[in-house]
């Protein structure tokens, strides 16, 4: 699946396009949630999941995202991230819309995911906060890759 906007930039849920070490990069050393996460434990994230690709006109990648899923009943959206420069284009818009419609990801009866700051982001697609949180429980690792990531 491809979807590409007029202005030339794309999403496409090729695995093989993905630039990995790219987008290492960006989870291990700028996102918030996974500062420090050892290359080989990403490799295995990036294995188990679903990667969705954002790419600029000119074909390099410039955003990520990945589902962990069973592909019938729940999905996890994580790793959520557009570089710097591409910031403010509606390109995480246009990555999360693209992801639920995905054909390989419908009929959930869940859809998850944590976020700090970025909730008026998806709530625009339909995620809501937690209507009944006394039923939801987590494990939590408080710091995972000792960098002292807040979650
Ligand atoms: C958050 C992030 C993915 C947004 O990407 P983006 O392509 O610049 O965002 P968009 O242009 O698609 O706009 C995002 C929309 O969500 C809203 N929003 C809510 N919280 C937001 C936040 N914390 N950051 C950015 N946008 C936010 C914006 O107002 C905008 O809505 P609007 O167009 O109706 O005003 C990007 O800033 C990023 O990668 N940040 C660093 C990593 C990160 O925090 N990822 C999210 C983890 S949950």
């Amino acid at each position: 699946v491809k979807h590409a906007r007029d202005d030339g930039y794309a999403i496409d849920d090729d695995r093989a396009r993905i630039d990995r070490d790219r987008v290492y990069r960006w989870i291990s050393e700028e996102s918030y949630w996974s500062k420090g996460i050892p290359r080989a434990i990403f490799e295995r994230a990036f294995a188990g999941s679903r990667p969705f690709g954002i790419y600029a006109p000119d074909g390099a990648q410039i955003g990520f995202a990945r589902v962990t899923t069973d592909g019938a009943t729940i999905g996890y959206l994580g790793d959520v991230y557009v570089e710097l420069a591409h910031r403010g284009k509606g390109l995480s818009k246009f990555l999360v819309g693209t992801i639920i419609a995905h054909p390989d990801l419908q009929g959930f009866r869940r859809w998850m995911l944590v976020t700090s700051d970025a909730q008026g982001l998806y709530r625009q697609f339909g995620f809501t906060d937690l209507a009944h949180p006394e039923r939801m429980m987590e494990r939590v690792h408080p710091d995972p890759y000792g960098q002292g990531s807040r979650r």
